[in-house]
């Protein structure tokens, strides 16, 4: 079927609009009526009998498998580890016995990825993959792929694909967290009521819209933006930074705010926009003091928060963005809109080629 832009000026906004409605669906496809647990197809995965997860993708959805290795470590207790396609496939990494190697792909076509899963096959316990074409090399090769339920993404810069991975993944932890003993049945059903909401909350967030708009417009002329993130938010940091650059072509880079100290701060001027990707959580004071350390310097942060952490963050925050409320264990889910529309509307304002930007392509099939 031919796929059309429903009234947006680009797909890309429209598939950042579709998100709410897509998770929905990938996770009534996962969670059985009654919401108390998590289906998978075909013979499932046993957690029990694994010790250990290995995670390979390119690009948006390698992001997406380094928010979820801190999912599998907190709710699950599970071993992780995570690579970058093109580095895992020619280090001849040893695949231990207990381990499942999980790959993840939009197009499911990804060379590098693919290549990955032939090296683990017949090495690893289980080959996994989250692919959103259930009819790819990389979901036949696999023995069990769980479809993300996105629908065609046209832009080539990932959105909804992205959120909707995350979202699979999610799942999986907490079914790992399960089986593992991690969380008992009561337990797992209030998570998946949690999870249950988000696509309310995604709604929710889409009105900050025109705020994020004119941020946008403001920091549409830098030469180089500075995105931070702690904990989940760290990955997703790194998510923003590559958006930003993929459509609107300034250059940006993401570190964890720990870091900050350890190098980027001596780039810190007036010139030089800091994103701050911050829900207040159990880690926000200490992100408090990293904006602080920019502001001193001059610095101009835009603060991407709920109501709590514009209020703890205090004076001298350059742009504030406000964020619908939300459970920790989402918050990397949610706060990928404003990622996503902070590049969107840079790149509008720049007048760049927004579902095709320059040299880049949907899916990268040669080497
Ligand atoms: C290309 C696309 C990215 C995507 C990456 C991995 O570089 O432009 O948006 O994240 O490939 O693609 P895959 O289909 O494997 O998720």
């Amino acid at each position: 079927a031919r796929v059309d832009k429903a009234g947006h000026r680009h797909f890309m906004s429209k598939e950042i609009a579709e998100q709410p409605t897509v998770i929905s669906e990938a996770i009534a496809n996962y969670v059985s009526e009654e919401a108390r647990s998590i289906r998978l197809p075909g013979e499932g995965i046993d957690f029990r009998a694994l010790n250990r997860l290995t995670m390979v993708a390119c690009g948006t959805a390698y992001y997406a498998c380094v928010t979820a290795k801190y999912w599998f470590e907190q709710l699950a207790g599970m071993p992780v580890e995570v690579d970058i396609a093109s580095e895992f496939r020619y280090r001849q990494p040893p695949v231990t016995e207990g381990t499942a190697a999980l790959f993840v792909s939009q197009s499911g076509e990804t060379a590098d990825t693919l290549a990955a899963l032939r090296y683990c096959a017949g090495k690893a316990d289980r080959i996994l993959s989250v692919v959103n074409v259930a009819e790819s090399s990389i979901a036949r090769e696999s023995d069990l792929a769980l479809p993300i339920h996105a629908g065609a993404e046209i832009g080539v810069a990932s959105t909804k694909a992205f959120t909707c991975q995350l979202t699979v993944l999610l799942l999986l932890a907490l079914k790992a967290a399960h089986a593992r003993g991690r969380l008992d049945d009561d337990a797992l059903a209030e998570r998946l009521l949690t999870l249950r909401g988000l696509p309310a909350a995604l709604n929710q967030a889409m009105s900050i819209e025109s705020s994020v708009e004119t941020v946008a417009q403001r920091i549409a002329n830098a030469n180089d933006v500075l995105f931070l993130g702690r904990g989940m938010m760290f990955p997703l940091a790194l998510e923003g930074a590559l958006k930003l650059k993929e459509i609107s072509y300034i250059h940006a880079e993401a570190y964890a705010s720990g870091e900050l100290k350890h190098g980027p701060i001596a780039l810190i001027d007036e010139k030089m926009p800091v994103v701050v990707m911050a829900p207040s959580d159990a880690l926000f004071d200490k992100t408090v003091s990293n904006m602080q350390e920019v502001m001193a310097r001059d610095g101009k942060i835009i603060l991407i928060t709920d109501q709590a952490g514009a209020a703890a963050a205090g004076d001298g925050v350059w742009q504030t963005i406000l964020m619908p409320d939300v459970n920790p264990m989402l918050a990397p889910i949610l706060y990928a809109v404003p990622a996503q529309m902070l590049a969107y509307h840079a790149a509008v304002a720049r007048g760049t080629d927004v579902d095709q930007p320059r040299n880049l392509a949907k899916s990268v099939t040669v080497e």
